[in-house]
């Protein structure tokens, strides 16, 4: 499993290094995880992933053109976000704020970070995040509660690539099932476009991923599209992000 793979800990001045990863200048590799020296207080649970931590800004401002909400705190009615694969935690922690009227509902699948999750829940100032659940997506979202056309939004980063296909095709069908008529689901990381990779580094980091898992790999833009055909999704929007990868907006039919 992805975070299983710690190597060694060491710590510098202010951060101890838990996970050591690859890293690249020009792709937002998700794949280095930090603990917050100050969170050793609280038992060490607040983990940093440096690329999330690049990436939530140009994210967010995605977020603030495909999320409504007129509600500046949460009521029964708000709508609902589902994050799957949420990581460190950090990017809910970083939207919620923005979006008080939101009920944020992070998950993983990797029980080791579900206390930075919940670490990042608790110490949200706007308090619009639940607790992680503890989510496989290649599993029914009804096995977790969810009814059918219940959720508002549902968001992924970096669990496309790094995953094998058939987390996609659970995160599609679950998308399909169980987002509300209309809703979105927002996809972020990189892709290839009808067949061609590009820049060079994103080939090489396709070639990295191959050689860690060769399930895992960058999937192709028409792939999704098509996956989302079979789940009435419908792709609205690409936005170019930095570092090579991309936001894809999907809606359901
Ligand atoms: C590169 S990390 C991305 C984490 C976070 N979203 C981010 O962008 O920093 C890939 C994530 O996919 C998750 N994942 C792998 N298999 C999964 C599955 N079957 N269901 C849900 N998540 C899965 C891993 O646990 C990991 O958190």
């Amino acid at each position: 499993m992805y975070f299983i793979s710690i190597i060694k800990r060491t710590f510098s001045k202010n951060l101890g290094v838990l996970f050591l990863r690859h890293m690249s200048k020009s792709n937002d590799i998700a794949c280095t995880i930090n603990v917050d020296k100050q969170s050793e207080d609280y038992g060490g649970d607040k983990l940093i992933s440096p690329s999330a931590t690049r990436n939530q800004e140009p994210i967010l401002q995605v977020l603030k053109r495909f999320l409504i909400c007129d509600i500046d705190q949460v009521e029964d009615e708000s709508p609902l976000f589902l994050e799957i694969s949420s990581g460190t935690g950090q990017h809910l922690a970083y939207f919620a704020p923005h979006f008080p009227g939101v009920k944020f509902q992070p998950s993983e699948y990797d029980v080791k970070v579900m206390k930075s999750i919940s670490y990042y829940a608790n110490n949200c100032p706007t308090k619009n995040i639940f607790q992680p659940l503890l989510i496989d997506i290649q599993n029914k979202l009804s096995n977790y509660g969810f009814e059918e056309d219940s959720i508002d939004y549902m968001f992924n980063a970096n669990m496309i690539h790094i995953s094998p296909f058939e987390c996609t095709i659970g995160l599609f069908e679950n998308a399909g099932t169980y987002l509300k008529p209309e809703a979105l689901m927002i996809t972020y990381g990189p892709y290839s476009k009808d067949g061609v990779l590009s820049p060079e580094s994103n080939v090489a980091f396709n070639a990295s991923l191959k050689a860690r898992n060769p399930l895992w790999g960058i999937r192709d833009i028409n792939d999704l599209i098509k996956l989302g055909n079979e789940n009435n999704l419908s792709l609205i929007d690409t936005v170019e992000m930095p570092a090579n990868n991309m936001t894809l907006i999907w809606k359901k039919d």
